[in-house]
């Protein structure tokens, strides 16, 4: 069961860029920790810090893997190309955040992607991908794509 997590941008900064939100990890070092936490899951891991290549990204993956967690990072907010590009695919799409943008400005509390997305997991910190990793293996192959 291929699953993609997708990290936008600068994220390839975290555990250097403001630990006090983001934390004091990288994401290569949390993503071993999660491929050893899954091993009945093929977890792959890509992030861009360019919104045409995310976009790419979700064309290349989003018609053969099972799933697909997101996080865009500030494009969340911004962009109308992401939020087509999930809906053109027919992989489902978890949107994951690390801090629970809900605390924080304004311009975080919307998501041009959530109405797209199976769901959205906000919040729980790096804890946020397993979360959205524990709904698809959780879910039967075919049982994919279905809205609880
Ligand atoms: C983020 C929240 C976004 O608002 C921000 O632009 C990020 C990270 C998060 O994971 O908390 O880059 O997506």
């Amino acid at each position: 069961m291929k699953i993609l997590i997708l990290n936008g941008p600068n994220l390839n900064l975290l555990g250097v860029r403001e630990k006090a939100v983001y934390g004091s990890r990288s994401f290569e070092d949390y993503f071993d920790e999660l491929k050893e936490a899954f091993p009945g899951l093929e977890l792959t891991y890509f992030q861009s810090n360019t919104e045409g290549t995310l976009i790419d990204k979700l064309h290349e993956v989003g018609f053969s893997y099972k799933g697909i967690v997101l996080n865009a990072g500030a494009y969340t907010h911004t962009s109308v190309a992401l939020s087509d590009a999930i809906k053109a695919i027919d992989t489902p799409v978890i949107e994951v955040h690390i801090s629970n943008v809900y605390k924080r400005e304004a311009f975080r509390h919307k998501s041009m992607l959530a109405p797209y997305c199976d769901g959205v997991i906000v919040g729980f910190g790096l804890e946020s991908y397993r979360l959205a990793l524990q709904y698809f293996e959780r879910l039967k192959p075919k049982q994919i794509g279905f809205n609880m």
